[in-house]
């Protein structure tokens, strides 16, 4: 399994750390971190940056990376090491005068500061997912990865691409880093990994970091890390099954193909409707967002619940679509396998389902 996944990560992924879920992977991935800087004799650079609406899991660590309240809040998180940056929200910018590109230059100075001020002698990684997936499924605006990414290698700030959703086909390419063009130093991998049939789990790991890693190991011993059921047989076995069936019926490209229609199709039948203020979404997954005016992109008061009523609306007509957290927002991540008539039938019970709940 881990020749197979290597096999289908970028070229300059090295070495595959098998676990079970996508928060014990980023817990991985962040001890490796510091690992990494105490082996390089940096033991101060160690802050990890996340964004706001990032998720990566529940844990200790992980909950401190994921920017949500609602997984902070009276949990006494986020812990110390982790500082928040802007999401790249592009709908939900406070500015509604800029553009795209101005936007993500309001991003990359919004990093910039967060560097300058934290110093970037103690700021170890930056965690991303390539698009934000729980905190409301938003495709990053036009160039923003690019940018970042120069921010990130001035500084000396390792990559954690967050590809717990974007893993495997999703977006319609193997990895969203593929799809962004994207050269991080550690991969998050779990749900995409065995379409979430078996637990199962993964960080993958750069060459840069490894060379540095094994030097670790030659000096200290191994690596004190791991869990009992990490590459457990059970969830290897559907990773395998998993990831030989992608390949043998394409569904990655019909990821992209479908999930490029379904995306259209949902445009096209919900996205004029008054309280739709944008439809958006990249290969199989798609997001609808709820506005009670257009005008100014006036937001619904959370207490009216306007995403969850009408996912219960769908689900009353047996489509399971999620209202996502933080934003009336209603979520679709449908299987691979979906076809355009299946994507026909949800998108047209959807657009019933709005006019239910919002006439
Ligand atoms: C991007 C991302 N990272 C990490 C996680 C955490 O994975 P798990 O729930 O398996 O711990 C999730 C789960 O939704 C996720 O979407």
């Amino acid at each position: 399994l881990a020749k197979m996944v290597l096999d289908r990560a970028p070229d300059h992924m090295s070495k595959v750390y098998f676990g079970l879920s996508g928060s014990d992977a980023n817990e991985t991935n962040i001890k490796l971190v510091w690992y990494y800087n105490n082996i390089r004799g940096l033991p101060q650079k160690k802050k990890i940056i996340s964004r706001w609406r990032g998720y990566h899991g529940s844990g200790l660590m992980t909950g401190s990376l994921t920017g949500l309240d609602l997984f902070h809040k009276k949990f006494d998180l986020p812990l110390s090491q982790v500082i928040h940056t802007e999401a790249p929200y592009y709908f939900r910018r406070d500015d509604l005068d800029l553009d795209e590109a101005g936007f993500v230059a309001h991003c990359v100075a919004e990093l910039e500061s967060l560097i300058a001020r934290e110093g970037a002698d103690t700021i170890a990684a930056f965690i991303g997912e390539p698009v934000l997936g729980t905190g409301g499924i938003v495709p990053p605006p036009a160039g923003y990865w690019a940018a970042i990414q120069e921010v990130l290698a001035r500084h000396d700030i390792l990559l954690i691409a967050d590809e717990v959703v974007t893993g495997f086909g999703r977006l319609g390419s193997m990895f969203g880093s593929e799809h962004y063009g994207l050269k991080p130093d550690l991969i998050t991998i779990a749900k995409g990994l065995t379409s979430a049939y078996a637990p199962l789990s993964g960080s993958i790991v750069s060459d840069k970091m490894w060379k540095v890693l094994e030097q670790g190991t030659d000096e200290n011993g191994p690596i004190g890390h791991g869990w009992t059921y990490s590459a457990h047989p059970i969830g290897a076995a559907a990773g395998v099954a998993n990831l030989k069936l992608i390949d043998a019926l394409g569904l990655v490209d019909a990821a992209g193909e479908i999930g490029g229609y379904f995306n259209a199709a949902m445009r096209d039948a919900v996205g004029g409707h008054v309280n739709v203020g944008e439809v958006r979404g990249e290969g199989m997954i798609c997001a609808v967002e709820f506005v009670k005016g257009r005008e100014g992109r006036v937001f619904f008061d959370a207490n009216d619940k306007v995403g969850p009523r009408v996912a219960a609306a769908l689900l009353e007509r047996g489509v399971i679509a999620r209202a996502m957290p933080q934003g009336d927002i209603l979520g679709f991540a449908p299987p691979f396998c979906l076809t355009r008539a299946e994507a026909d039938e949800v998108v047209g019970k959807t657009a019933q389902a709005v006019k239910e709940v919002l006439g």
